[in-house]
This record gives structure tokens, C-alpha cells and sequence, in this order.
């Protein structure tokens, strides 16, 4: 910090996050300068391209190829890391915790990947690490487990935390717009990874659901134990059975604790149109939190795009500033996981995971093939909550049959699946989507 009582950030990535933090920060400076005690003054920033004409003020920002000249800048207090990926921001981060500089990142992928590493680096070095724009942009969960719900033992989370996938999913049934052209509408917008496949296999809110479970449980990340699926394969004629249903296709990340542990899960669920979380369309996100004390409440707000991101950022640079650096105790950050003391709770596996499901199938349109279908089900002990046979398509001779199970285990309606697709009658690959009551 300069004798004039200024932080020093340095940005690396100049791309939407980081376009929309010098943005936010040129707008809302002598408010947040007001809140946190200090001027936040960007000194310099890092991009692969610097002749890239960027939408933001640059004036006064020293610009560099060489992300490590901002990390080694020594007006640089705070290091904003905005790239994404492992490589090379892992690198810049350990270093820039090595010289006991304060780093603030939006980095899901390498905190859930290399997250006990990183953590174990600010605390060896007495500094630290905020993540809170790495979950959710605009909604402040990590301070909400943190700081406002600490007190309470966290039953569940059930969260749409990836808005590419709500982007996609919101447009597909109420704009009937193709998978693809829905796709290209989140990444013209800035919302989906430099990889969306990230966004569509399920990776990105598999990240964030880890960060998520290990400030909500205690617990170790444990990215790679995440049941992981994405919106890739949703097909719109299911979402127009679940409305028929009365129900909304979304795809949510659920950590949630039992007797036997954790069930870490990311996946499409069928959610009744009555719950709220049915109603967060678009890119935003929600979180459900099922806790003790508080019993069940709701946060919701933009979960990407350049300035609720940016928003993100900034709270937590603005946390930073209001603490000295010396009232930094290593094993007492409040942003650190708890990787010292974690309780190493079991995940659940996924074949143990009971829920409801909702199942497709193409059949024969043969007379009974309904009954000899539920009669399956039952003999399997699955009971049946709706059923309903949709128009048959005379020319292929087929019908679709649509239903929804109370709940059952996974592995007993993986065994019950074998056993349909091996009937005469069902033509195709059963769709199964999970349902989830909320309740
Ligand atoms: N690609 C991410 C999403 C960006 O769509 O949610 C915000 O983390």
C-alpha cells in the first residue's frame, strides 16, 4: 500500500471479468473507496492480446503480455486472477502467494481441482485467498455459508449454478430455440467458458458444487468424486412431457448430507413448477439451503456475465482492504477451506443415491404394453406416481410412454432399465432424467 492509503490491484486477464471489474471499479470507486477505507487504484493489467480494442477506460492501467509482470509488480498488493484453466494461473497465483501478496480469483476449475494446494501455499506464506466470484457471480454464497449461515448445520444445497446450462435450457422452452442456437446465444453473451463444454457436460457447476460442499460440510474438495452429467442430451420433447407434468427441466448441483455421508451430484432434474427454484430462468442462478436453524431460504441473482462477476471480485478485494495484513493468522483465514480440520465425510455413491425419475420410453403400439411395463416396475418394487401414453405415431407404429417413479435407489432403477430395455416392445434407450421434490 502507498502512503496515500491506496491498494495497488493488478489485474491478469483482460477479458469480460476483467473488462467488467475496471468498469465497476471506474463507476463505483469513491463508494467502495468509502466502504472499505483505502482508493482502489488498478496499476497494471495482463492480456495474450493488448491490440484488442476492449469496451472499458484503460487510461493509467500499465498493460503487459507477460502476466508476470503483474504479479511481480511491487505497487501490486492485491492480484486479481481472471484468466481461468490450471495452466498458467496456477503458477501465477503460487507465485504471487509466495512474495505474501493477497490474491482474489474467479477460478472454480483450478481451486476445486488444486485447491488444497493453493490453500496450503497462502497459509505457508500468511496470506490469502478469496474465491467468491468462482461460484455464482452475483449471488454472495461463499460469505452466505461463511459468515451468515455459520451457525447452522447444513442439511442440503440444491443449486442451478451454471448459467450457460439455465441460458440454454430457459431459451430452449420458452423460445423453442435449438440446443445449439441457444448455445451460441450464452457464448455471444459472455456467459459460457472458453471450453463450453465445460458449461454442457455438467464440469463447471461440478466445480463449483465442490468449493460449495467444502465450506458448507467441512469438507475436502472432492471434484473428482462428483456424479457428474450434463444438459447436453436434453432432448425439448422431455421438457415438454415434464410441463405436462407439471414440471420444469433444470440443472442443479445437490450436496446434500445423510446418514451414510454426502451425496455430491450434478445432473438435470425434472423440479415441480410449484418450487421457486422452477422459476429462475436465463442466466441466473439459485441456491436452495436447507439448514437447521434457518430452516429453508433462497438466494438468487446473475450466476455469470461481466459485472455481477465483477461485483463478486471487488467484495472480496474490498474484505481485503478492510483487515490488515498483519491481523492475518495462518489456519484462521476466513476464506480458506478448513483443509486443516477438515472432516473427511464420505461421498455417497452414486448407485446408493435414492430419487424420483422420469422415464421415456419409445414402444411397440401394441395392445398391454403399458401394463407389462408398470407390471415390471412393480415387481422391481418401484411405484409409480404418473403415467401417460402419448399419441401413437401410426406410420412407425410406435407409441411414447412417459412416467414418473416415487423414490427409489439408483442402482435398483438401473437394474429396473436393463430389465425394460430388454422387453420386445421398448424400441429405444430409456431417457431417464431424475426428478427432486424439494420438500
Ligand atoms: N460459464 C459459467 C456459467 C460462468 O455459465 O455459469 C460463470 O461461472
Amino acid at each position: 500500500m502507498n502512503e496515500k492509503n491506496t491498494l495497488g490491484l493488478g489485474l491478469l486477464g483482460l477479458g469480460t471479468v476483467g473488462c467488467g471489474v475496471i468498469k465497476t471499479l471506474r463507476r463505483n470507486g469513491s463508494e467502495i473507496a468509502g466502504r472499505c477505507g483505502h482508493s482502489l487504484s488498478i496499476v497494471c493489467a495482463s492480456a495474450r492480446d493488448l491490440s484488442k480494442k476492449r469496451p472499458v477506460d484503460m487510461d493509467g492501467i500499465a498493460l503487459h503480455n507477460d502476466p508476470m509482470h503483474v504479479v511481480n509488480d511491487e505497487r501490486v498488493d492485491i492480484v486479481l486472477e481472471l484468466i481461468g484453466g490450471i495452466e498458467p494461473a496456477r503458477q501465477l497465483i503460487t507465485a504471487a502467494l509466495q512474495q505474501g501478496k493477497r490474491v482474489v480469483t474467479a477460478n472454480k476449475a483450478l481451486l476445486a481441482e488444486r485447491g488444497h494446494e493453493i490453500f496450503a501455499a497462502a497459509q505457508q506464506h500468511h496470506t490469502e485467498i478469496a474465491y467468491e466470484a468462482a461460484v455464482a457471480g452475483g449471488i454472495p454464497i461463499i460469505k452466505v455459508l461463511r459468515e451468515g449461515l455459520a451457525a447452522n448445520r447444513i442439511h442440503s444445497i440444491v443449486g442451478i449454478i451454471n448459467g450457460t446450462s439455465n441460458y440454454i435450457l430457459s431459451e430452449m422452452c420458452y423460445a423453442q430455440k435449438s440446443f445449439q442456437d441457444a448455445l451460441r446465444g450464452a457464448q455471444s453473451s459472455g456467459y459460457a467458458e472458453a471450453d463450453p463444454r465445460l458449461d454442457i457436460e455438467g464440469f463447471d457447476a461440478a466445480h463449483k458444487l465442490a468449493l460449495i460442499a467444502a465450506v458448507a460440510f467441512g469438507m475436502p474438495l472432492r471434484y473428482e468424486q462428483i456424479y457428474t452429467e450434463g444438459v447436453s442430451a436434453i432432448d425439448m420433447k422431455d421438457m415438454v412431457y415434464a410441463a405436462e407434468l407439471d414440471h420444469v427441466i433444470k440443472h442443479v448441483g445437490i450436496a446434500r448430507r445423510t446418514s451414510a455421508g454426502v451425496e455430491l451430484r450434478v445432473h438435470p432434474v425434472l423440479l415441480p413448477q410449484r418450487s421457486l427454484l422452477a422459476h429462475v430462468d436465463g442466466v441466473m442462478n439459485a441456491f436452495f439451503v436447507a439448514a437447521d436453524a434457518t430452516g429453508a431460504s433462497l438466494y438468487y441473482g446473475a450466476g455469470a456475465g461481466a459485472e455481477p462477476t465483477a461485483s463478486a471480485i471487488l467484495a472480496d478485494v474490498v474484505d481485503i482492504a478492510r483487515r490488515p495484513q498483519q491481523q492475518h493468522n495462518p489456519g484462521s483465514f476466513s476464506w480458506s477451506l478448513p483443509s486443516a480440520s477438515a472432516t473427511d465425510l464420505p461421498v455417497v455413491p452414486m448407485q446408493e443415491v435414492s430419487s424420483l425419475y422420469y422415464l421415456r420410453l419409445k414402444v411397440k403400439d401394441r395392445l398391454g404394453v403399458l401394463a407389462r411395463l408398470t407390471t415390471l416396475l412393480a415387481q422391481q418394487g418401484i411405484s409409480i406416481e404418473a403415467v401417460s401414453q402419448k399419441e401413437p405415431t401410426p406410420e412407425t407404429d410406435t407409441a411414447t410412454i412417459v412416467l414418473l417413479t416415487h423414490r427409489v435407489r439408483e442402482a435398483l432403477m438401473d437394474k429396473a432399465i436393463v430389465m425394460l430395455e430388454q422387453l420386445d416392445e421398448v424400441l429405444d434407450p430409456v431417457v431417464r432424467i431424475r426428478a427432486e421434490t424439494l420438500d
